[in-house]
This record gives C-alpha cells, sequence and structure tokens, in this order.
C-alpha cells in the first residue's frame, strides 16, 4: 500500500503551512552555491503543490522569504527575487490548467518592482480559480502583521472610529493579512530546525506543528503524505479533556 492510500480522506486538513527550509545546506552538502538549493527547492513546491491539490487541500501557505531575509547577501537576495520571478511565469499555465488561486501575505510592496508587479499579475489573473489558494509568504514575518495590526486598531481608536471596548480576538483576525483565511491546521518545518521564526504567530495558537530533518530541495509528495498521515493521528483537544473530545465528535474548535 502506497503512502498516500493511509491518508484519510474525510479528515483532509483544510490549511496547511510550510516553511521551506534547509535549501543552503542542501546545495552546501554538495558542494555548490546556495542559489542552486533554492533552485531545486522549486522543483519540491511544485510537488507539495501538486500533492495538495490532489488531496484536496483548500490553502497552502508556503514561508518563502521572511522580513529578516533582507538581511542575507546581497547577490543571494537578488537570486531569489529573480527566481521568484522566473518560477511565477513558468509556473502560470500550471495555475491556471489546475484551477490554483495565487495570493501572497508579507510586505509585497517591498520587493523589487519588477517582482511585485509579476506577483500581482499572477495574481488578478489566476483570481477566478475556485481549488487550491497557494498563498506564497513573501517579505512576510509575523511580528510585522501584528504590529501593523495594533497600528491600525490605535489610529480607528485616537480617531473615534472605534471603542477600546470592541477590541478582541476577532477583530484582531479580521485585520491580519491572513483574514480572508482560516488558521492552519497543520504546520511543516523541514531542515530539523524546531522553531518557527517569525511565521504566523497569531494563527498557529492551535495548529499541530510537524519537523522533519529533510532538506527543503529534498521535500516530495511522499514526505508531505506522512505529515499529513502523522496530523490525522493526533487528538486536537483545544483546550478540553480528551473524554469531552470524544463525547462531543469532531468539529470543536476554540
Ligand atoms: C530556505 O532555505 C529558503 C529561504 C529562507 C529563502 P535557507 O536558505 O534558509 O537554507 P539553510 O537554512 O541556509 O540551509
Ligand atoms: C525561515 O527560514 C524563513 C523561510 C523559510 C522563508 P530561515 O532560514 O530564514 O530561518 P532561521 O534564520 O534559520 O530561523
Ligand atoms: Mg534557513
Amino acid at each position: 500500500m502506497s503512502l498516500k492510500e493511509h491518508i484519510n480522506k474525510n479528515e483532509i486538513p483544510v490549511h496547511v503551512a510550510i516553511i521551506m527550509d534547509g535549501n543552503g545546506r542542501w546545495a552546501r552538502k554538495r558542494g555548490i552555491a546556495r542559489t542552486l538549493g533554492h533552485e531545486k527547492g522549486v522543483d519540491a513546491v511544485r510537488e507539495t503543490v501538486e500533492a495538495a491539490t490532489e488531496l484536496g487541500i483548500k490553502y497552502l501557505t508556503l514561508y518563502a522569504f521572511s522580513t529578516e531575509n533582507w538581511k542575507r547577501p546581497k547577490f543571494e537576495v537578488e537570486a531569489l527575487m529573480k527566481l521568484l520571478v522566473r518560477s511565477i511565469n513558468k509556473e502560470r499555465k500550471t495555475f491556471m490548467d489546475n484551477n490554483i488561486q495565487l495570493m501572497t501575505i508579507g510586505d509585497v510592496e517591498s520587493l523589487p518592482s519588477r517582482s511585485y508587479r509579476e506577483l500581482q499579475k499572477a495574481i488578478a489573473d489566476t483570481s477566478g480559480n475556485t481549488g487550491l489558494t497557494l498563498i506564497l509568504a513573501l517579505s512576510y514575518s509575523s511580528r510585522w502583521e501584528i504590529v501593523h495590526v495594533a497600528k491600525n486598531i490605535a489610529l480607528q481608536v485616537s480617531s473615534g472610529k472605534l471603542d477600546p471596548a470592541n477590541v478582541d480576538a476577532t477583530l484582531f483576525t479580521s485585520l491580519l493579512t491572513t483574514h480572508s483565511f482560516p488558521d492552519p491546521e497543520l504546520l511543516i518545518r523541514t531542515s530539523g530546525e524546531f522553531r518557527v521564526s517569525n511565521f504566523l504567530l497569531w494563527q498557529i495558537a492551535y495548529t499541530e506543528l510537524y519537523f522533519t530533518s529533510t532538506l527543503w530541495p529534498d521535500f516530495n509528495k511522499d514526505e508531505f503524505y506522512q505529515a499529513i498521515i502523522d496530523y490525522q493521528g493526533r487528538e486536537r483537544r483545544f483546550g478540553y479533556t480528551s473524554e469531552q473530545i470524544k463525547k462531543r465528535g469532531k468539529g470543536l474548535t476554540t
């Protein structure tokens, strides 16, 4: 039996998020440039998107470039931005053929203008697609996002538009860049690091975490299936007791 057949089709997560890490180490192990690791990483993205589409996952968020990644050598940042444009153009047809909608989260306006334009074009072209929503986190950091919301709320309060008594988690969530997606049920991080590196801190409050030592360029469909199977074997309790969960069945949330 293949790994895929072990997946329970009735319990597919709606939203999976991935911290795609380890491109540099993958390249170093081979004595080649880090940028070649990033290029190979695009193949892993393609495989993962394909697997997610086949499973009927609705949202896939990929951490592609963090706010902190701007601190990397100029050469590497430029190579990543060029790779982004090239990959989007190459995959445009795949997005259309597979009914995939592209979206972004993060401070995308800070990207080089060419990358920003190509992204906006791909987002507009795929906006009518209704299958998988592929969300690229670009120039994204969770603290940046949360501070942005805090500022927005402060401005609304100081201008008298918002009563502080009405500030709650629902309002806060509605102002995040992720407001139109549900929180991820599953977060995967590759490369053997056990940290979340400023990714979706608010949104992963009750997300199941899955860590694998596989370096991102080696990640493939079977690795993805394995993560889903692992997720399906867990009991999500949201603060309730195990007995309560069993009695009330699935569908309990925070
Ligand atoms: C992830 O791989 C890609 C980005 C952060 C852009 P890394 O480039 O971080 O690879 P390592 O962690 O150095 O191996
Ligand atoms: C996290 O990876 C960001 C992305 C995958 C885009 P990093 O390689 O930047 O994370 P740290 O620095 O190891 O925490
Ligand atoms: Mg890294």
